[in-house]
């Protein structure tokens, strides 16, 4: 039975300092606990994930297998950045799995909210037991689990309730943040050496774009999203609101409206943007973002994203609408 309480003396993990000590004492625990085995990963990108692969990195070196499994669900440059910081600067052992035009078979024509994200997660599982299966000699499996994690819903990451390995592959874990809180992992992980932009990043949902793309997800709506998501952070990130705001992102339903350019309608998609603040993402507010900063972006969405012809700004706090659409 593991110990599943944060011990009580445990000092919060406030500085580079404090960082550099709990890393010290995870790379032993780690060694002692694997020896020379190897171990699995499932590593997306996010925060958890990411800080994990970095310390494990350190500790046990190429004996972490790292699969990344690119959904097609991810923002734009993601899986860029998984490779180049993990594979090229970290020199991990990396798996990079190529999974776009299956979850995409598997998605098409569904439209329900719920059934998307089962789909997404029991194909996630699929994948990744398939990779878990060519691997030899894995005894470990290590997760992101943080803290929170295991108050809101026993071991298991919240949202990702859709099952989990077989019981062939039941490895032992290694949860080497699962007594931290998340400003304590952006603290260890910036100690590791991973870049800001992977660091601070703002929450992502499992399901990724896939929930942002409204309804039966298509190519064209999906890549209206990645490329809109893409503007909006660029633009928020020059004008001083990265960090500031909790989750901004932007939205595609699956409906079109009239419009006009040079001269000619158009019949194309809209764009909601969705900018909030939270604490606990149980209630939010909407960011009062300057009005002319929503001008230039629907300038730049409207002009460079194809399939595209007007902007929303989503003005409903939480509740009554939820942070996502889906
Ligand atoms: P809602 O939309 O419920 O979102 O107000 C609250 C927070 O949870 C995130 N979210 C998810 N995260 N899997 C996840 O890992 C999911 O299926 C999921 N749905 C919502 C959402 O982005 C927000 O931060």
């Amino acid at each position: 039975m593991q110990n599943n309480k944060r011990p009580e003396d445990m000092a919060r993990i406030v500085n580079a300092e404090l960082a550099e000590k709990f890393i010290g004492e995870q790379v032993e625990a780690v060694k002692k606990q694997v020896g020379d085995k190897k171990v699995l990963l499932a590593l997306s990108g996010g925060v958890d994930s990411s800080v994990v692969a970095a310390l494990l990195i350190k500790a046990i070196g190429k004996n972490l297998v790292c699969v990344h499994v690119n959904h097609g669900i991810l923002r734009k440059g993601e899986p860029e950045q998984v490779v180049e910081v993990f594979r090229n600067q970290m020199n991990a052992n990396l798996v990079y799995v190529d999974a776009v035009d299956r979850f995409f078979n598997k998605l098409e024509n569904v439209a329900d909210p719920e059934t998307k994200r089962k789909i997404i997660g029991a194909e996630f599982i699929r994948v990744f037991e398939e990779e878990a299966r060519k691997q030899d000699g894995i005894e470990f499996l290590a997760q992101g689990t943080i803290y929170p994690d295991i108050l809101e819903s026993g071991p298991v990451k919240a949202h990702h309730n859709v099952g989990g390995l077989p019981e062939d592959l039941k490895f032992e874990l290694v949860e080497p943040l699962k007594f931290l809180f998340k400003d304590e992992v952006r603290v260890v992980g910036k100690a590791l050496g991973l870049p800001d932009s992977m660091v601070y990043r703002q929450p992502f949902p499992g399901p990724g774009l896939g929930v942002r793309c409204l309804g039966a997800i298509t190519r064209d709506r999906l890549e209206a999203v990645r490329e809109s998501d893409a503007i909006l952070r660029e633009e928020f990130a020059k004008n001083g609101l990265e960090g500031k705001v909790w989750q901004y992102f932007t939205v595609v339903p699956d409906f079109k409206s009239v419009g006009v350019k040079d001269g000619k309608r158009t019949f194309e998609y809209p764009v909601i943007i969705r900018a909030v603040n939270t604490t606990d993402a149980m209630s939010a507010t909407v960011e009062d973002v300057p009005f002319a900063l929503l001008q230039h972006i629907t300038a730049r969405i409207t002009g460079e994203v194809k399939g595209v012809n007007r902007v929303l700004y989503d003005l409903t706090p939480k509740p009554c609408g939820t942070i996502e659409w889906e």
